[in-house]
C-alpha cells in the first residue's frame, strides 16, 4: 500500500544519506523541505520531496499547511513500574534529598518492593498505558529498563513484561537489564554479593532467554562502584548485551570512563560531568545523554550540555520516564526543557532527540529522520507557524496525528 502526505508546510529533518549522529555546530542545522510531499509503501519512506513532482499513491492524507517531523526516539525511560511515588515527592518538597529518601528505604527500594508483588499482567496493561499516552505526544522508539525487581524472578517477570510490549504496541521498543540500579536491603552491608548474582544468576539468564538488547549499571556515589560496574559489564559484554550507563548524576563517578573504557551506547544523566570526563568522550563513540527532566524534577545541577556541543560532541536529550525521578514521558517537554534550561537551539534539540538518541539506542539506522528506507515512524502537527514553536509553546500538545510503521495509531 502506497501513502502519500500532500501539502506539507515543511518536512522537518529530511536526510539523503542516513547519518550515525549530529555533532558539535552540526547540531544547530536541520534540513528541512517546505511545501512537501512525503511518500510512505509498506511501512517505509519510499520517497519525499517537494510538492510540484508529488507522486499518485493508493491513499492520500492532506496536511493541510501543517509540518511532518520525525517521531521522537527516547533512548532511556524505566516506564514498566507499580504505582506512583507521589508521597515521596512531598518529602523532596519538605527537603529531603534523593539519596536521603533511598537511605530509609524509599526510592528505587519502594519501587522494587511494590513490583515483586504486582502480577505480570497489571504491569503490562499499566506499561502499555503508558505507551499509548506517549505515541499520542510524538513518540515513535522507546528504550525501557528493568530494575525495580531486585530478585532474579522480578527482574524476569520486568523483561518478560518488556517482550510483550515490543511483540503488540506498535513502536520500536528496546528492552534494558538494569539488574544493578540499587542495593536491596539485605545486602545494604554485602553490596559485592549482590553483583557477584547479577553476574553469576541474572546476567546468564537474561541472556539465555534473550530478554535484552543492553546492560545497565546505576555508577554512582551511594549505589555501584566503578570497580563493580567494570565486572557487570563484563559479563554483560561477553553475552552480548550493549552497555549503557547511569552516570555522574551524583557525583563524578567515574561512570562515564567505564563507560567508554566498554564501547557504551550511551552515558547518561551526566550532571556531574567536567574536563576530563569531555576529553574521555571526544575519543570514543559513547553518545552523552542528558535527562532534563530528572534534573527538573530532583532540582539538580545542569549536565553541560552547551560544553559538550562546544567540544565538538553530539549530545542526546531523553526523558527517563520513571516514578522517582521523572514521571513524565513527554518528549515535546524535554525539546523546551533542552531550550530553557540548557540553552539549545531549537534545532540543535530536535536533533538531540530524534537522530542522537536513536544512535543511544542503536536503531539510527532505521529511525531518527526522514530518509528514504527507514521506518516511516513520524507525526503531523497541529498548524503551527514554525518549528521553533515547538519548544516554545510549552506544555501543549502540539502532534495533530501520528503514523507508526505508516499506519496512522
Ligand atoms: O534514572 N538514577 C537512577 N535511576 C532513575 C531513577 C529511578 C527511580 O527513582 O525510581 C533515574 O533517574
Ligand atoms: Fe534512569
Amino acid at each position: 500500500m502506497r501513502l502519500v502526505i500532500k501539502n506539507i508546510k515543511s518536512l522537518i529533518q529530511v536526510e539523503d544519506k542516513a547519518r550515525l549522529a549530529v555533532c558539535g555546530k552540526d547540531m544547530a542545522e536541520v534540513r528541512s523541505i517546505d511545501n512537501a510531499f512525503l511518500l510512505v509503501e509498506d511501512g517505509v519512506i519510499k520517497d519525499f520531496g517537494s510538492m510540484e513532482t508529488c507522486p499518485n499513491a493508493d491513499k492520500e492524507i492532506e496536511a493541510e499547511g501543517r509540518m511532518v517531523l520525525p517521531s521522537f526516539c527516547d533512548s532511556h525511560t524505566h516506564l514498566v513500574y507499580a504505582g506512583s511515588r507521589e508521597i515521596e515527592y512531598i518529602d523532596k518538597i519538605k527537603g529531603l534529598s534523593y539519596e536521603e529518601i533511598a537511605q530509609r528505604g524509599g526510592g528505587i527500594i519502594n519501587s522494587a518492593l511494590r513490583l515483586q508483588k504486582a502480577s505480570e499482567e497489571e504491569l503490562y496493561e499499566d506499561a502499555m498505558q503508558r505507551l499509548e499516552k506517549i505515541i499520542r505526544y510524538g513518540t515513535g522508539a522507546v528504550e525501557i529498563k528493568s530494575g525495580y525487581g531486585f530478585t532474579t524472578e522480578a527482574e524476569l517477570k520486568m523483561l518478560r513484561v518488556i517482550r510483550r510490549l515490543k511483540e503488540n504496541s506498535p513502536l520500536t521498543i528496546k528492552a534494558n537489564f538494569l539488574g544493578a540500579h540499587g542495593v536491596p536491603l539485605e545486602y545494604k552491608n554485602n553490596i559485592e554479593a549482590f553483583v557477584d548474582k547479577i553476574i553469576n544468576e541474572m546476567i546468564p539468564k537474561v541472556a539465555e532467554e534473550g530478554l535484552a538488547d543492553f546492560i545497565d549499571v546505576f555508577c554512582d556515589r551511594g549505589f555501584f562502584s566503578v570497580e563493580q560496574t567494570d565486572r557487570m559489564l563484563y559479563e554483560g559484554v561477553k553475552r552480548g548485551l550493549k552497555p549503557k550507563i547511569h552516570a555522574n548524576e551524583l557525583a563524578a563517578s567515574g561512570g562515564i570512563q567505564v563507560g567508554v573504557k566498554y564501547n557504551a551506547l550511551s552515558v547518561d544523566h551526566l550532571e556531574y560531568t567536567g574536563a576530563e570526563e569531555i576529553k574521555y568522550l571526544k575519543s570514543s563513540m559513547t553518545m552523552p545523554t542528558v535527562l532534563p527532566g530528572a534534573a527538573f524534577f530532583l532540582n539538580m545541577p545542569l549536565a553541560p550540555a552547551r560544553e559538550m556541543i562546544t567540544a565538538g560532541l553530539p549530545v542526546a536529550f531523553a526523558s527517563d520516564y520513571n516514578p522517582g525521578s521523572s514521571p513524565s514521558g513527554n518528549m515535546q517537554l524535554v525539546l523546551s526543557f533542552a531550550c530553557v534550561n540548557y540553552r539549545l537551539l531549537p534545532q540543535e534539540a530536535l536533533n538531540a532527540t530524534t537522530i542522537n538518541t536513536a544512535y543511544a539506542m542503536d536503531v539510527v539506522d532505521n529511525l531518527g529522520s526522514i530518509c528514504k528506507g527507514k521506518k516511516a515512524n513520524f507525526y503531523i502537527t497541529e498548524k503551527i507557524p514554525t518549528l521553533e514553536y515547538l519548544p516554545y509553546a510549552y506544555g501543549e500538545n502540539k502532534v495533530y496525528k501520528t503514523f507508526l510503521n505508516g499506519k496512522e495509531v
